[in-house]
């Protein structure tokens, strides 16, 4: 079983449900181009319905069991052997992965990587203590915890991390018991697909991943409403989750929330502004902006503002935008001609709103630019924090720069957002290290680097309108897709 193109100009992509690939019961299909050169046709994918969904729940639903059944080091095997395929195709994937989303091939390198020990990491669960015994209160009693599967779990992924997202929410929800239907991105399906084939040649057995694409509005809110379905774990919008979680309320179903960030660094006045015009650059810039971890905030003490906001712009001037598979490239385009004009209007609201535009703030068009979804790096200087750009997510090359003249003026700005996924701040000053730490409101806290790069053995994920209280990876992994199990047991000795 390959998950080959049925043909060659264009490759044409099938959905993979009950082991098999198939296409849309309908029969319709979309296609997926290149971000940086529009003629580049990726692929043709299927435009699922709420009748492919039934079968792909239908198939997860009767193989649930038998796969429950498994051993959990057994389980950990096919995540293993799964992470041996990745590394023999890395170079491959990660092509694949720049063509289809559009950033830089360093960095869909190192999402394989992520990918592969993630793979490895969870694989090693399986081989973990799965509960706690405890003693009990009473004599001749025994007390324990158990996990237990949550039986068909939904999966939807967004397009910014095409691969790792898809696997650091499969991955344990498979090794936890689960069998799964994941629903990608409709920019990004074929990571998701590739996936799907991997497992299955690492020995998944078949119907427990089912992977369909097409439009997130019907497939979504299928997933979120179905009977069979008991868990939904989503990363994408905030917008998108509070939907999620409106319909998955009405039937109490579990759900798990990744949602979107207004993240902040804050550089203190005794911070090395060299430093930290490096890692914002890197936070802000990098995969053009489109994380939800990324920087959008820049929150800088007037004694070094100046020299803070001329450095950024050099360095975002300095950046080399083009298309992600050529070598020198620094940035890439953004994942389609909707996200340019997204992003311009918020130059435009931020001119409105009175910020100082430092530099960018349009779209570039000429020459090998006119194929592709390309934006200039944007710096906002001047900016205060009840400015739209300051509060809202613009998931772009966008950055504004707030100043402020004390640590508890830094900290009352950076908690002002209805977000709360990721703050950094830049200082020598040990005691604000310490200060910063308990005083951020926010599920990532980062000390002297970017408000990026986080390390899939801690928990991931956000307070406020960043997510719904749940971690990812680390520690938490695992416990996301499982219900625990209290198990008491008395043992009075024999009467007589
Ligand atoms: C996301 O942007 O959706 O820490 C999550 C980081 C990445 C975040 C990925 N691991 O920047």
């Amino acid at each position: 079983m390959t998950l080959s193109p049925t043909t060659n100009q264009p490759p044409v992509f099938q959905n993979f449900i009950g082991g098999r690939w198939l296409t849309a019961k309908s029969g319709e299909t979309f296609t997926r181009a290149n971000p940086a050169r529009r003629a580049d046709i990726t692929g043709v994918y299927q435009k699922s319905s709420r009748a492919d969904l039934e079968d792909a729940v239908a198939a997860a639903t009767q193989t649930q069991p038998a796969w429950a059944a498994t051993p959990a080091p057994e389980r950990g095997e096919i995540l293993l052997r799964t992470a041996a395929l990745l590394e023999q195709q890395k170079e491959e994937l990660a092509t694949l992965m720049t063509r289809e989303m559009g950033k830089i091939l360093r960095e869909t390198r190192g999402e394989v990587q992520v990918t592969i020990d993630v793979a490895r990491f969870i694989a090693g669960e399986g081989r973990r203590a799965e509960g706690e015994t405890l003693p009990s209160a009473f004599p001749d009693k025994f007390c324990l915890t158990l996990r237990h599967p949550l039986g068909v779990v939904g999966i939807i992924t967004p397009w910014n991390f095409p691969l790792s997202i898809p696997a650091w929410k499969t991955f344990p929800a498979l090794l936890a018991g689960n069998a799964v239907v994941l629903k990608p991105a409709s920019d990004t399906p074929l990571l998701s697909l590739k996936l799907a084939e991997l497992l299955s040649q690492a020995g998944l057995p078949a119907g427990v991943l089912n992977v369909l694409t097409g439009p997130g509005g019907v497939l979504g809110d299928a997933l979120a409403s179905h009977r069979r379905v008991n868990m939904i774990s989503l990363t994408g919008s905030t917008e998108v989750g509070r939907r999620v979680a409106e319909v998955c309320g009405r039937d109490l179903r579990r759900c798990a929330l990744e949602l979107g960030g207004k993240n902040a660094s804050v550089v203190m006045d005794d911070a090395d502004v060299e430093f930290a015009v490096s890692s914002v650059a890197l936070g802000a810039f990098g995969t053009t902006g489109q994380r939800c971890t990324a920087t959008s905030r820049v929150i800088v003490h007037t004694a070094v503002q100046k020299s803070f906001t001329d450095r950024l712009a050099a360095a975002a001037e300095a950046l080399r935008v083009g298309d992600g598979l050529e070598p020198g490239t620094d940035m890439g385009p953004l994942v389609n001609a909707g996200r340019v004009k997204a992003v311009h209007e918020y130059t435009q609201v931020g001119l409105q709103e009175g910020a100082r535009l430092v530099t960018g703030g349009a779209p570039l068009t000429n020459d090998s630019y006119s194929e592709g979804a390309f934006y200039q790096p944007t710096i906002f200087a001047d900016v205060q924090p009840q400015m739209r750009i300051a509060r809202e997510e613009i998931f772009g090359p966008f950055v504004s720069i707030l100043p402020i003249s004390s640590y508890e003026e830094a900290i009352q700005v950076a908690n002002s957002t209805d977000y709360g996924l990721s703050t950094s701040i830049f200082t020598s000053d040990m005691r604000l290290v310490f200060r910063a730490m308990r005083d951020i409101e926010a599920g990532l806290v980062y000390v002297n680097a970017s408000t990026t790069g986080s390390e899939i053995h801690l928990p991931f994920g956000g307070m406020k309108a960043s997510g719904n209280g749940h971690r990812e990876l680390g520690s938490c992994a695992v416990e996301e897709f499982s219900e625990t199990k209290s198990v008491f047991v008395s043992y009075p000795p024999h009467k007589g």
